[in-house]
């Protein structure tokens, strides 16, 4: 228990990196809080009109999501950890994402970690939930849609798929269920914006109110 709570902290830690402020630093581009959505994730750093760096950012946050979900899933039972461990850590990842303990609490929405646990949790339920993401985003032009859409569809890939595998972790089921309701909690305005048709299209780079 003592480690479960040690990965689960550590896992916090890693969510807690803002690639998408950390990343436009880097490439010393203007902080993705101040512009767009104003929110630090990689759909509106696209918006800066680097490419490049909205698949960076992309890139890491979901990668500090599945990190700490796939280390657990190898060696977590040579440490006594169980698969509810998997859902700890997964959970703590989108947590630090949304609430970073470095960035004054004030983070992302979460799609792309969220998608890091669920390729971390099976590579099939993260293709699934991805490809999802792909055909809404292709057809309406809406990233925050395609996010929401694809949450919605999440926990019951994960049914299914564990329902074909005779395998379904209630833990993991769970935490997957909660990340999906957290994503969509924080896409309110979003989805005041897809309401009121003022929601920016990919590719747009307008993309105004916060
Ligand atoms: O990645 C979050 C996405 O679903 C919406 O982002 O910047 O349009 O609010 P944004």
């Amino acid at each position: 228990i003592v480690l479960s709570l040690a990965a689960t902290v550590v896992a916090y830690l890693l969510g807690s990196l803002s690639f998408a402020v950390i990343v436009s630093r880097a490439m010393g581009l203007s902080d993705p809080r101040t512009y767009g959505s104003k929110n630090p994730g990689a759909t509106n750093v696209l918006r800066s009109g680097s490419k490049l760096a909205a698949v960076v950012t992309l890139l890491f946050d979901a990668f500090k999501g599945w990190l700490p979900v796939v280390l657990v899933r190898w060696y977590g039972a040579d440490y006594g950890l169980h698969e509810g461990t998997q859902a700890l850590v997964g959970l703590a990842a989108f947590a630090g994402h949304l609430w970073p303990v470095f960035f004054r609490f004030e983070g992302g929405k979460g799609v792309a970690t969220a998608l890091g646990v669920l390729l971390g949790v099976s590579g099939w339920l993260g293709l699934a939930t991805l490809a999802t993401w792909v055909i809404i985003a292709a057809f309406f032009r809406y990233s925050s849609l395609a996010s929401l859409v694809s949450a919605a569809f999440a926990p019951f890939f994960y049914l299914l798929a564990g329902g074909v595998a005779w395998h379904v972790d209630a833990g993991v089921g769970v935490a997957i269920a909660v990340m999906a309701g957290l994503l969509a909690w924080r896409h309110k305005l979003n989805i005041q914006r897809l309401i009121q048709g003022k929601e920016s299209r990919l590719g747009s780079k307008g993309g105004q109110a916060a």
